[in-house]
């Protein structure tokens, strides 16, 4: 037991530069576009820029994200080959859970991605692209944030594969800087769609307003 806490220190290098800078990347990148969307959301001004083009502004912030998050992931390796291993994390079993956890994790994201479209992955809600209807199917009848969990899960695979403890600690940032970004957009998506259902709701009274004095005019 003590042996294990001697080591305890010796599992992260902190000192490292990379690290840092891995974890500002994944800091960074929900903060960027949470920004950047609530304030197309308040005033287009992505949509001016691309000449009133909603679609294209979406478009173009689509590419910046996915440029991020390649980012984002070229940063979290090469900070982990900073890193020390750990003879715990390696061998055949960490090294099996963590393709388990590299398909599960793509899967998610992938299959995530494949049913709300690029914008509707991609913050079209604040850009005025909103989804018909709420997407229930897999992989959202499993859980409600498939990109975000899939995303940590994808993480956590690498750290394994690597057999790296910083990885999981990285990863532990991840998944909080998520959990952040959710009780952020859950809320702010969920009022947008709220918006839409009551100016529906307004036209189809307004609608039923009319056939109401159309009624009057025919008796
Ligand atoms: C989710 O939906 C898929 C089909 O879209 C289905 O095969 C699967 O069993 C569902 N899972 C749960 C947990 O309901």
């Amino acid at each position: 037991m003590s042996s294990i806490l001697d080591s305890l220190p010796g599992l992260v290098d902190f000192s490292q530069k990379s690290l840092l800078l891995s974890a500002g990347a994944i800091a960074f990148n929900p903060t960027f576009w949470n920004i950047v969307a609530r304030r197309e959301y308040r005033t287009k001004f992505l949509t001016r820029i691309f000449g009133g083009n909603s679609q294209a502004a979406c478009y173009a912030l689509a590419a910046t994200i996915f440029s991020l998050g390649l980012l984002r992931d070229f940063l979290y390796e090469r900070a982990l080959r900073d890193q020390p291993s750990h003879p715990a994390l390696q061998g055949p079993l960490p090294t099996a859970a963590a393709y388990v956890l590299l398909a599960f994790g793509n899967i998610l994201v992938l299959s995530s991605t494949w049913q709300l479209g690029i914008t509707g992955t991609f913050l079209g809600d604040y850009f005025g692209i909103l989804m018909d209807s709420m997407v229930t199917g897999f992989p959202f009848n499993v859980t409600n944030a498939p990109m975000y969990y899939g995303s940590t899960m994808s993480f956590l695979g690498t750290a394994l594969l690597f057999g790296k403890p910083a990885g999981i600690f990285l990863t532990g940032v991840v998944l909080v800087v998520y959990l952040v970004a959710i009780q952020f957009e859950n809320p702010f998506t969920a009022g947008i769609y709220a918006k839409r259902e009551r100016e529906r709701a307004k036209a189809s009274g307004m609608k039923s307003n009319a056939k109401k004095v159309q009624g009057k005019k025919e008796l």
